[in-house]
């Protein structure tokens, strides 16, 4: 569904909306943001250094062109020309509904408005409000950069139509919207963090267990299987091969022992909030924040990266993220003139500066990286894009000869320059020479591809229109000559 949203508001830079600022600006969304702390830019700028950190590691594709922060005086001034603004000030009704007001007096008519609310009703937000239509809950989590539910939650005032658009935004800046079905407080998740929470605050209280062992008990257990399966799907696996009902059964009646004190919930007295804190500090004072935040950081990439790789869950979501980042790192080569007698020039990139190793310059395994970028870029220029790979069919890289010729500095910008050297009915083999600002060769990639079905995992003839396109590309190139480090295997000495 087409969204229309181009630009971007964050009202309330906090955790949550430098959260959102992160994502959109990532996602190449131009953002303008409120907010009347007097260190918000400093809080946003580190913010934002983490979820760049995370997205460097988390995403194999070029992270291409972000989007533009600016900063604004007043909330009028931030909105007056964004498509979707988030509200993320602190929980207080009446903050809110004062923000409220000052964004629909400046705000485009057809403006999208989520706020990040985690437990009040979208009622309770729109009540007052001159244009309740446009408000909704957006309810992130936090850090909003990486992970992707986002729980939207409408009353009847809302146009559904609207709330699809958000949804649409929403997605292609990598979230996964929930549609929550009826508004209640707290909507859907913050239910079962508040019953985990309560039963917490119990076991402290009544001395069972310490802040450790009830991190524990969650992160080496449960919480794992939750991140990748949820509740239901969990315990039906749990009942085996007789299944849920069989579950049920044998778990049932646990609903009327003493498993839970849901119930009732303990006073938060100060010896309580005490024994929390000290308890807190001793696990975990060791970190700053910050610290902390780059260790979950770093844990969540991993975990969604194996996600994606087995295709599940949340690790689908981070797929379509790259994919989409692969489609625009690539769109302007498919527009290249095929040119007699010259390579192509279809990709260039930027040293970064996590790339670099101990020796202070580009670490070898991202010279193949930058190849296998090259390569990316040639085969979308062929025509090998994503209706093609929906047939079934693939390139395959099955033998590949870098020469490392030049060191590599952060920041240098590097220009690939691509030729078809030989080609048959399955193969192609290519060299990609790349050069740096100065142009000099810095590392050369000759490679073998072999054309496959990826069903039936064997080597095929390439169809239409990839054949055609290597067809003229093979003219094109047939004059420019093999140079002699081609095609010559490595050095003896
Ligand atoms: N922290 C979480 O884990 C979490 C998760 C999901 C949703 N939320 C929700 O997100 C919202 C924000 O929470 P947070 O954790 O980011 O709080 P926070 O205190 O970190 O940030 C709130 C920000 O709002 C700013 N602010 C205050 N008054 C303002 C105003 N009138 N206009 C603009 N900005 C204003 C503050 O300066 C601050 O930077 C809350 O509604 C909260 O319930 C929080």
């Amino acid at each position: 569904m087409a969204h229309g949203v181009k630009k971007a508001a964050a009202i309330g830079g906090g955790v949550i909306g430098g959260g959102w600022v992160a994502r959109f600006l990532l996602n190449g969304i131009d953002v303008a943001v409120y907010d009347p702390h007097p260190e918000a830019k400093r809080i946003m700028s580190e913010i934002l250094a983490n979820a760049e950190r995370a997205y460097a590691k988390m995403l194999l594709p070029p992270l291409g062109e972000m989007g533009t922060l600016t900063f604004h005086d007043t909330i009028a001034d931030a909105v007056k020309d964004a498509d979707y603004i988030q509200e993320s000030v602190p929980e207080r009704l009446d903050i809110k509904h004062k923000v409220f007001a000052e964004i629909e007096a400046t705000a485009k008519k057809g403006a999208l408005i989520g706020s990040s609310t985690s437990g009040y009703k979208p009622s309770e937000l729109q009540d007052g409000a001159k244009h309740p239509e446009r408000i909704f809950v957006a309810h992130p989590f936090n850090p909003v950069y990486l992970l992707p539910l986002v729980e939207l939650v409408r009353t009847e005032k809302n146009d559904p139509k609207a709330l699809d658009r958000a949804a649409a935004f929403l997605t292609e800046v990598g979230m996964k919207p929930l549609h929550v079905r009826k508004e209640i407080d707290a909507h859907i998740a913050d239910r079962f963090l508040e019953a985990v929470w309560r039963e917490g605050l119990w076991l402290i209280k009544d001395g069972i267990a310490t802040t450790e062992e009830i991190d524990d008990a969650i992160r080496f257990g449960f919480g794992l299987r939750w991140a990748q399966m949820g509740l239901f799907e969990t315990y039906r696996v749990a009942g085996g091969e007789a299944g849920m009902r069989h579950f049920i059964a044998q778990f049932g009646p646990c609903l009327s022992w003493p498993w839970t004190k849901l119930m009732d919930v303990p006073e938060l007295t100060d010896e309580l909030v005490e024994m929390i804190a000290t308890q807190s500090d001793e696990q975990s004072g060791k970190y700053t924040i910050r610290e902390l935040e780059r260790i979950r950081d770093d844990n969540l990439v991993g975990i969604l990266q194996a996600l994606k790789a087995n295709d599940w869950g949340a690790g689908q979501s981070l797929k379509e993220m790259e994919n989409r980042f692969y489609a625009k790192a690539h769109a302007g080569s498919a527009k290249t003139e095929i040119e007699d007698g010259k390579p192509l020039q279809l990709y260039s990139t930027q040293v970064r500066g996590d790339w670099v190793d101990y020796n202070g310059h580009m670490t070898e395994f991202r010279y193949l990286q930058v190849l296998a970028d090259g390569t990316d870029a040639f085969l979308i220029f062929i025509g090998m894009d994503e209706t093609y790979r929906k047939r079934g069919l693939s390139i395959y890289t099955v033998e590949t000869h870098i020469r490392h010729v030049r060191e590599c500095k952060a920041g240098e910008k590097l220009t690939l320059y691509t030729r078809l050297l030989g080609k048959d009915e399955k193969r192609l083999r290519i060299l990609h020479e790349v050069l740096n600002e100065a142009g000099d060769v810095v590392c050369t990639g000759e490679h073998m591809l072999l054309h496959v079905n990826t069903e039936e995992a064997r080597a095929c003839p390439m169809e239409s229109p990839v054949t055609d396109r290597v067809e003229t590309i093979a003219r094109a190139h047939g004059g420019i000559g093999t140079p002699e480090f081609a095609g010559r295997p490595i050095r003896t000495i």
